[in-house]
């Protein structure tokens, strides 16, 4: 099978990653659905405000990145979404999205669920460091870490 590629993300990815995104429990504890994540990666692609990046992996997209580029206190950037579709895990297509955004200004803050032991444990290897938390931030019952690697 050909290796992941990364590139920007297209309006015709749109609607394949919004069900990937919906299908992953992770953000159906978060309430975030199909419908919306459509709308919200439609909007931020008509900006330019925002950096979107897909992963592909034999013509289909596999993986996205979504990085706001000034979105950790008005100065860094802020990595909003990162998602692998489930069957594509684990071939590192997840460190070649990190790398893409990492690659804007090398510096990038992001927030992990408390719960995601997975997702903490990849960006820690990635070399991560947990520079806080914040209680019933997105939703109540559930912590949101901050990660942030340097520069
Ligand atoms: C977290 C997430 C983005 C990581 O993406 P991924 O593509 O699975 O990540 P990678 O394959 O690059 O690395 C993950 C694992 O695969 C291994 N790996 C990396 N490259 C690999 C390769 N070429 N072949 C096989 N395994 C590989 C890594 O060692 C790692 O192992 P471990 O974490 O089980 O110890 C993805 O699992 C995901 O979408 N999870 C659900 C949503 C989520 O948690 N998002 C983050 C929210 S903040």
């Amino acid at each position: 099978m050909d290796p992941p590629s990364i590139r920007p993300l297209a309006p015709a990815d749109v609607a394949p990653c919004a069900r990937f995104v919906a299908a992953a429990p992770l953000w159906r504890r978060y309430g975030y659905g199909e419908d919306r994540c459509a709308r919200d990666l439609a909007s931020a692609l008509e900006g330019a405000d925002d950096a979107l990046f897909c992963a592909e992996l034999s013509g289909e997209p596999v993986g996205l990145a979504w990085v706001l580029r000034r979105g950790a206190f008005g100065r860094a950037p802020y990595l909003k979404l990162l998602a692998v579709a489930e069957p594509a895990r684990g071939r590192g297509v997840g460190v070649l999205l990190l790398r893409e955004a990492e690659g804007l200004t090398g510096e990038l803050f992001l927030l992990v669920s408390d719960f995601n032991a997975d997702a903490r444990r990849f960006y820690a290897r990635e070399g991560y460091a947990e520079a806080g938390a914040l209680p019933d931030f997105a939703v109540p019952g559930i912590t949101e870490i901050l990660m942030w690697r340097r520069r």
